[in-house]
């Protein structure tokens, strides 16, 4: 594929996806998603914002040290500390990026930055000079690109890709373009900025009125030759354009798009199962390419025209973005080797055999209880075992009794601080009668914001995972549990979510200030 027939995809889900609401991710989870991206072949990895917090640092330098054929990049202000740290976050990669970022729009110049266009534009370029001196591979990003001026926009961007920028990322921030206007200002960009052969013109648009895989695809059509997406469609508000979407569109409609990009698609849904577990936000049945209904026909007009000939109703082929029957992978009789390859198959390494015969003994386990173990099973128990790092509460017992005729009541027993407690507690149901019983002994001031149940499998013996919010003082986590058993399940996404909140810590956000 020449340059200009390639499109780049850079995906974002690490760092925009991760500033969901509630969508925070461990180092170890953020590791897995990466080893996802790597597979898929996606061309540049967001890994985070380095100066967040310590936290966020680690990640990405974890990210960095363990992806090899993407490159990773790191966010960073135009500010000169923003920069030096994610230089220094990703010292170890093979390859890197600096994503250095001000805004241009007059609304973000006057209220948030409470600067001249001229003072912006100097510090763009000190940004871009800054960040060259720890790679060659810098991007720009005027923020709220798309309610910039165009004027000003081509004398920022002409200069900072003198300065350096080998790519130029137009984002339509808060989700306000529409498709023909946006695709109108790319063209006007590239033709219009006389070194706009320099640099890869890129695009990144949010969803906030559905359009961002619209404006994308238009941006494309008008010379954009990468793409910032995220897998689901994750991030800020209404999320960003979805990486699954923008592929498979180019991919399908090879008679409208000139390029097309270098996707692995049989690993979209496994990757968009895995960013779905991790954080907690389960994926619509209607969405598109990874929704579960999304080949599913259930006319029987539709189904007697896929039967016959399958592109009368059906545009792609299901096996092309990774649908797979569910598969029975596993079970009661597999041993410790037969565990280990097939979770190194999807992906999961074992950093050691002490993690490993842990994961193994849950395993065990569960193939007690379910006699079927499918990928997503074994998913849900490393996502588990990721999550109960340094664990504060730990469940040991639960007892509950409820019926028509009785109220819920729950017994619990758990390892809190290090010493065993009890609890008992009734409630509106067996859920709610657990989750009094716990802060009857934690006692942690949280509100609960979102509590989300989904069956992981088909068939009544499949596990359900569960998905809780819980925010204090401002900072929003979610814990995720899984069992055959909803309602352990609920007590150990309560625990885990519990166990987050304890470590969380505060995190800079890096569009909320500039200084
Ligand atoms: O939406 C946005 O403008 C961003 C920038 C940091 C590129 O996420
Ligand atoms: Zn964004």
């Amino acid at each position: 594929m020449g340059a200009s027939d390639k499109l780049i995809i850079f995906d974002t889900t690490l760092r925009d996806g991760e500033q969901s609401p509630g969508a925070s991710m461990t180092k170890d989870e953020k590791l897995h998603i990466a080893k996802a991206l790597e597979r898929m072949r996606v061309d540049i990895i967001e890994a985070g914002f380095p100066i967040a917090s310590p936290g966020d640092f680690e990640s990405v330098q974890a990210v960095a040290g363990a992806i090899k054929d993407s490159t990773v990049c790191g966010l960073a202000r135009a500010l000169d500390r923003d920069i030096d740290r994610a230089g220094e976050a990703l010292k170890g990669a093979n390859s890197s990026r600096i994503h250095t970022f001000i805004a241009t729009s007059p609304i973000h110049m006057q209220h948030k930055l409470r600067m001249q266009p001229d003072e912006v534009i100097a510090q763009a370029i000190a940004a871009v000079k800054r960040a060259r001196q720890y790679t060659d591979d810098v991007e720009f990003s005027p923020e709220d690109a798309g309610r910039s001026e165009l004027d000003f926009l081509c004398r920022i961007i002409e200069q900072v890709i003198q300065a350096g920028a080998r790519t130029i990322n137009i984002p339509d921030t808060v989700g306000y373009n529409i498709p023909l206007q946006f695709g109108e200002l790319i063209k006007q960009l590239i033709e219009r900025i006389p070194n706009s052969d320099q640099a890869v013109f890129s695009v990144h648009c949010h969803n906030d009125l559905g359009l961002a895989v619209a404006n994308s695809l238009a941006s494309v059509l008008n010379g954009a030759r990468q793409v910032e997406c995220t897998i689901n469609g994750l991030g800020e508000r209404a999320g960003n354009a979805s990486l699954e979407e923008v592929v498979m569109s180019v991919r399908t409609r090879q008679d409208v798009f000139t390029c097309d990009t270098d996707l692995d698609t049989t690993q979209i849904v496994p990757a968009s199962r895995m960013v779905s577990t991790i954080t907690g936000f389960p994926v619509q049945p209607n969405k598109a390419i990874v929704g579960a209904n999304a080949f599913a026909h259930e006319s029987g007009i539709h189904q007697d025209g896929v039967l016959k000939a399958r592109e009368t109703y059906e545009i792609m082929r299901a096996e092309d973005v990774g649908w797979t029957a569910n598969r029975i992978v596993l079970g009661k009789h597999s041993g410790r080797n037969a565990f280990k390859t097939r979770l190194a198959e999807l992906g999961v390494e074992f950093s050691n055999d002490e993690d490993l015969n842990r994961t193994f003994m849950a395993f065990k386990d569960l193939a007690d209880k379910k006699h079927e173990i499918f990928d997503e099973d074994l998913f849900a128990l490393v996502s588990e075992d990721d999550a109960n790092f340094d664990e504060q509460f730990k469940l040991v017992a639960l007892t509950i009794s409820s019926g028509t005729n009785q109220a819920p009541h729950a017994e619990l027993t758990l390892i809190m601080k290090g010493h065993q407690q009890q609890a008992s507690a009734e409630g509106g149901g067996p859920v709610d009668a657990a989750f009094r019983a716990i802060e009857s002994l934690a006692d942690s001031q949280v509100k609960l914001q979102l509590y989300s149940v989904n069956s992981i499998t088909s068939g009544t013996d499949a596990q359900g995972e569960v998905t809780v919010r819980l925010e204090k003082d401002g900072n929003i986590v979610n814990g995720h549990g899984a069992d055959t058993d909803i309602v352990i399940a609920s007590v150990k996404a309560y625990l885990n979510a519990l166990n987050k909140i304890h470590f969380s810590h505060k995190r800079e956000h890096p569009q909320l200030s500039q200084v």
